[in-house]
């Protein structure tokens, strides 16, 4: 009963026209714009829509403006039509005249499951030169201008249990965890993708977090390292803010990232070069610090002395017991 991938996000904001301009100048392609409405569309064909807060079309769930509903695509109609009647055996659902269903994860947030048809995106980033690894001779990189994100890699929001929603997902519509980030929460991954995430749930009681369910950040994902930061240097030429973290490497799913302050809610984040798995991947357990980076452009001074090498295979998924899974430190 595969899922894709995000088919669509539904933000509710308080300024639409300066999240346009926002979501315009980050490099989504504008779709449609109405009075109330702005509607992006990616070039694998998931969405971005821009709706006003106090537009009935919203759906009730979170307070804060951000992500309000995250619709999930669907391979075929039977595989809808399967995980709806898993979904209302177990809790309350609607099903529209569009074929969208409807209902909440235990936080709250709305989740919506839709047909949907991805469109596979190829891009070729330039090859990588080393001492004695010459992959370009006589051949410059490509110059770029602008970021234009290609793909809705993952999306975050905040929830009272990480493990509780985590389950919800895993058990209703057969995500994958990807990684269990210790005190901070579970990366998911979609049954029908192989981004190494599609959706990242953190405890909503972590260090400056508000302590109630809110969206936290998406991410876009870009070719690579180039396209990421001059996306970035373009945004603060604009007048945008990085975010907290502002541009490094993960090095849980190994991604390159660069986080803008997003007036829409939340932060948007530049994504490149993440790591992309499949069934054969064994779930890991990480130190919350040793997960978060590699390497940083600027490191907060929160995450700038606890870098304890912790790491090991997760205990829930090593076959008879935790033999292979001590920790690495
Ligand atoms: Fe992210």
């Amino acid at each position: 009963m595969p899922i894709l991938g995000i088919e669509t996000l539904l933000y509710g904001v308080e300024d639409l026209d300066e999240c346009t301009r926002f979501f315009d100048d980050f490099g989504l392609p504008q779709h449609a714009r109405t009075d109330g409405m702005t509607h992006y569309r990616l070039e694998e064909g998931s969405n971005v829509v821009l709706r006003l807060l106090d537009d009935p079309a919203l759906p009730k769930g979170f307070k804060d403006k951000g992500v309000k509903e995250i619709t999930w695509g669907v391979d075929t109609q039977e595989s809808l039509d399967a995980l709806a009647d898993r979904l209302e055996a177990h809790q309350e659902v609607t099903r529209g005249d569009d074929g969208v269903v409807r209902t909440k994860a235990p936080s709250g947030m709305n989740v919506a499951l839709k047909l949907w048809s991805r469109k596979k995106v190829t891009y070729a980033p330039d090859p990588v030169n080393a001492p004695g690894h010459v992959k370009r001779l006589n051949v410059q990189r490509k110059w770029k201008t602008r970021a234009r994100p290609k793909i809705i890699t993952h999306t975050v929001y905040t929830v009272p249990s990480p493990k509780e929603e985590f389950e919800w997902y895993r058990d209703m519509l057969n995500f994958r965890m990807s990684e269990e980030q210790i005190g901070m929460g579970f990366y998911l991954r979609c049954d029908g993708a192989n981004e190494h995430h599609n959706l990242f749930l953190i405890n909503m009681n972590f260090g400056p977090l508000p302590g109630y369910p809110v969206f936290h950040h998406t991410n876009f994902g870009v070719e690579d390292i180039d396209e990421l930061m001059v996306g970035t240097n373009y945004m603060t030429r604009r007048g945008w803010e990085t975010g907290a973290l502002g541009s490094g490497r993960h090095r849980i799913a190994s991604a390159l990232f660069s986080y803008i302050e997003s007036p829409a809610g939340g932060e948007a984040e530049y994504g490149a070069d993440s790591d992309y798995i499949d069934d054969n991947w064994i779930p890991r357990e990480w130190n919350q610090v040793f997960a978060t980076y590699s390497w940083m452009h600027k490191i907060p001074q929160f995450l700038g002395t606890d870098q304890k090498w912790q790491y090991r295979l997760h205990p829930s998924y090593v076959p008879n017991g935790a033999g292979d899974s001590e920790w690495e430190e």
